[in-house]
């Protein structure tokens, strides 16, 4: 199969195209379902090839450049991609940052599978559900190698006119916007409807926004149920997407990632620099409410996930580690469900940093902060900036069996021991 590509043109994406909507909707998986369809002609097919070497400023690429190419399918395609390693000395995944796909299919060496060794490849087949922006990124000595730059977006989405992709994105201190430093362009048409997927892929959190009033409407692969129009900046999780919409203004408008320095002029002409309000939309307080299909009263499991730190020894020198209700990993409990149960998760934060914790497989809807209900939209996510002093309450369905890890999306904690793992038992 020859997978339809889109003009490479795009912010220096090549776009692998997907096939018509099949409007699938996500299902509860059960214990039979462990790996995505093994047969079957793919919809989207696509190889990336993992290297070893400098490009830019990246010291991995995915088939020669970093970010790798933009994945694209529609919900409803079977998506194959093959991971061919080159020369990644340490071995390489692909993990799919944010799609539920069946526990097989998730990329986490050591867990999901073996580390792909040079010369190795590995096929992932799965079924594209949740319309939404998500990335993919190697999952083994992921603080080092995600970093050097193997990961790139992947949209299930249909192609939109005024679709922007902003890959953020910091090399060795050079910070950057699908690859490239300072400001960029896009020409689109007065009147067009902007939607920029931002794919926060650092390990801090970042400030961004639209200069022109925008409405933010979807989070971590998900619509937001009656995004009203805001004038704030939207503070990005590591490892977290958000989509932000607003007709193209005849000035051009700008989306700025952090400050105006690195930024996207999109519009006719190119816009004025501005720079971000200091206010941050609240997702709390965002939205009109809606039911969320099931009810986190009548929880089966009831767990708290305490983090804090306690000095120990890293590589031999005396340092901090992270911890997890006391310990670190691999001395973490795992979590233990059933398939169907209703989890709760209480997270509390007192370890003096922030932290982006991120579950594979699940999507949880965020039920309070500091005792403080959610008033909004159903704020699903997939990747929850918990900051110091803080305690979420979220909840979850257990319908996607497998091990799955729960781990700070700053990647160098995560190695620093601030992961677990979710687990059917
Ligand atoms: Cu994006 Cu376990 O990671
Ligand atoms: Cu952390």
């Amino acid at each position: 199969l020859v997978p339809s590509t889109y003009n490479a043109a795009e912010m220096g994406h090549a776009d692998y195209g997907g096939g018509p909507s099949g409007g699938h909707e996500h299902h509860h998986r059960s214990i039979a379902d462990l790996t995505g369809p093994r047969t079957g002609t793919p919809d989207v097919a696509v190889t990336l090839t993992a290297r070893q070497e400098r490009k830019d400023f990246a010291t991995y690429t995915l088939n020669g450049s970093s970010p790798g190419p933009l994945i694209r399918a529609e919900s409803g395609d079977l998506v194959e991609v093959t991971l061919v390693n080159e020369s990644v000395q340490d071995g390489a995944t692909l993990h799919w940052h944010g799609i539920d796909v069946p526990n097989g299919e998730d990329g986490v060496a050591g867990v999901t599978q073996e580390a792909v060794p040079i010369g190795g490849r590995h096929v992932y087949r799965f079924r594209a559900e949740e319309g939404g922006t998500y990335w993919y990124h190697s999952h083994q000595v992921s603080s080092e190698v995600v970093k050097g730059g193997l990961f790139g977006p992947i949209v299930i989405a249909p192609k939109t006119p005024g679709e922007v992709i902003a890959t953020i994105h910091t090399y060795d201190g050079k910070r950057t916007i699908n690859g490239r430093a300072g400001v960029q362009r896009v020409d689109l048409p007065t009147g067009t409807t902007a939607r920029v997927r931002v794919i926060n892929t650092d390990n801090a959190i970042l400030r961004v926004g639209l200069s022109t009033p925008y409405r933010v409407v979807a989070v971590d692969g998900r619509e937001v149920d009656g995004p009203t129009t805001v004038t704030r900046a939207y503070a990005l999780a590591a490892g977290g997407r958000v989509d932000l919409e607003a007709v193209v203004p005849a000035g051009g408008m700008r989306f700025v990632a952090g400050t105006s320095a690195l930024s996207v002029g999109i519009g006719p002409v190119d816009a004025q620099p501005a720079e971000l309000p200091a206010e941050t939309v609240d997702l709390l307080s965002y939205g009109t409410p809606k039911p969320i299909g099931f009810d986190p009263a009548k929880a089966d499991r009831r767990f708290e996930y305490r983090i804090g730190r306690r000095p120990g020894f890293l590589d031999g020198m005396p340092g901090l580690w992270w911890t997890i209700n006391g310990h670190k990993f691999p001395d973490v409990p795992m979590f233990m469900v059933a398939e169907g149960d209703v989890v709760r998760m209480t997270i509390a934060n007192t370890s003096g940093q922030a932290h982006p914790m991120h579950l594979h497989g699940h999507h949880a809807v965020v039920l309070s902060r500091n005792g403080h209900p959610s008033t909004g939209a159903p704020w699903w996510t997939d990747t929850l900036e918990v900051g110091n002093d803080e305690t979420y309450e979220i909840a979850f369905v257990a319908d996607n069996p497998g091990i799955w890890m729960d781990h700070c999306h700053n990647l160098p904690h995560a190695s620093e021991g601030l992961m677990t793992h979710l687990m059917y038992a």
